[in-house]
């Protein structure tokens, strides 16, 4: 593991002076600065734009969308400046795995976990990616070998969504996935095949195997979609799903080289990936993170098991049984007991001298912002508060900010607890 030299202090010297870099046309305004009280002391709270608005600036590999990701420069900015190559940094929030895969991307070892095991679909085969000859290869077959197998009995009501012969490919891709999986000849070429064709299932473009739905990241019902079908008076078209697999695999695989090969090579076998709760990941080792960079739920704001219920039916993932486990609660006493005991265990596997990056929200229409409770529980659970960070976007560049989409519901910045855990760094 490399030893991290940056303090406290540099890194706060550093924020405060932080201007986004200059062009020739703009200048980014200077950051705002204010003294945040809290139970048990108090820190600076840092306004500024710490990254880019524009848009694609991230690698190809994390166009994947899902519910309230955050974009790969937030966890690319504290990736580089709090850890070096060799150290691990974890999520254990990690959705479809911004954090870890950023970090693999810069020769960071990637540890994950996520209450859900679609976060294991979404993230794996994207630390492993397939050629694209490879992927053509099996296509081809593919599309020789599979036919219909018919519905399941409990085949939930897909007909508002798919034309007839797109959704019995779809069922015969699923049998052959999850047999697969099964039988443990889910090869990586059918790993990434299976997620790319989870991404695939709703959209609202021909790129999608869907009609004209939502955008991908926001599933809605059965019923929603037989609503939105009789607005929209269209007809479902069929589409090649084969055809999208192969474009969707190509866009993903735009910036990989043998370079980015060989850095995913160089940690993968050292990756740690969980599924369950984050106040319990057992098998990481106490004092063994460098950093983790992580967004939980913010209160009820999303709920993650009906937003996944599609992605979850082609990967036989129970929505409902997985939903009983999601964080998802109005109160915010019961919330800060789950947060408590995630920062308890954050403390437990973080090494001396390393760092707690904790994006919250604010919610209630900006009314409770977040990181005041937030910042008391940290504390209690033997973490040292550097500063908050409010990120601010200039949305006039960024209408439609793509791959974000916490933008539409209780928050339009990312506001980040930054933390530190007491010692001394690489002990
Ligand atoms: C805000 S999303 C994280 C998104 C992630 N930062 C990304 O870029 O994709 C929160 C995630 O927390 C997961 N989750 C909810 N409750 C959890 C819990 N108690 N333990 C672990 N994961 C949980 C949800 O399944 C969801 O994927």
């Amino acid at each position: 593991m490399g030893d991290s030299l940056i303090t406290a202090q540099s890194l706060l010297d550093e924020l405060q002076a932080f201007q986004l870099e200059q062009t020739l046309f703009e200048a980014s305004p200077p950051g705002r600065v204010e003294t945040l009280a809290y139970a048990g002391g108090e820190v600076q709270r840092l306004y500024n734009e710490y990254w880019t608005a524009r848009q694609r600036q991230g690698h190809s590999l994390h166009e994947l969308s899902y519910r309230a990701c955050f974009k790969a420069e937030l966890p690319e900015f504290f990736i580089r400046r709090l850890s070096e190559p060799g150290d691990r940094v974890l999520d254990p929030f990690m959705g479809r795995g911004t954090t870890p895969l950023q970090a693999a991307l810069m020769g960071r070892i990637p540890c994950g976990n996520d209450v859900n095991p679609l976060s294991h679909t979404l993230l794996l085969p994207r630390l492993d990616p397939p050629r694209v000859w490879e992927i053509e290869e099996r296509l081809a077959s593919m599309e020789q070998e599979l036919a219909d197998p018919g519905p399941d009995a409990d085949e939930p009501d897909l007909a508002p969504f798919y034309a007839p012969g797109t959704l019995g490919m779809l069922r015969a891709l699923r049998h052959r996935f999850r047999d697969g999986a099964a039988l443990g000849r889910l090869d990586r070429v059918e790993a990434w095949l299976c997620m790319v064709a989870t991404n695939r299932l709703t959209g609202h473009s021909s790129g999608f195997f869907s009609g004209r739905t939502m955008p991908p990241n926001q599933a809605v019902s059965s019923e929603t979609q037989r609503k939105l079908n009789a607005r929209h008076g269209e007809a479902i078209p069929e589409r090649d799903v084969f055809a999208v697999m192969h474009k969707k695999s190509r866009g993903l695989l735009r910036d990989v080289t043998d370079g980015t090969r060989s850095t995913l090579l160089s940690v993968r076998e050292q990756a740690c990936f969980l599924t369950g709760a984050a106040d319990r990941m057992d098998a990481l080792p106490d004092d063994s993170i460098q950093l983790t960079v992580t967004s939980p739920p913010f209160l009820n704001v999303i709920d993650y098991a009906k937003d996944n219920w599609l992605r979850c039916w082609f990967n036989d993932i129970d929505a409902e049984a997985i939903g009983e486990e999601i964080t998802t609660t109005s109160k915010l006493e019961r919330w800060c007991e789950i947060m408590g005991s995630c920062f308890r265990e954050l403390h437990r596997v973080t090494r001396p001298g390393g760092w707690v990056v904790f994006e919250v929200g604010e919610v209630r229409g900006g009314k409770l912002l977040l990181e005041e409770p937030v910042l008391p529980l940290a504390t209690s659970a033997g973490f040292e508060p550097i500063a908050v960070l409010v990120h601010e976007q200039d949305f006039t560049k960024t209408a439609n900010c793509w791959g974000v989409d916490n933008n539409s519901k209780g928050t339009n910045t990312n506001r980040m607890v930054l933390c530190q855990k007491p010692g001394e760094v690489g002990a």
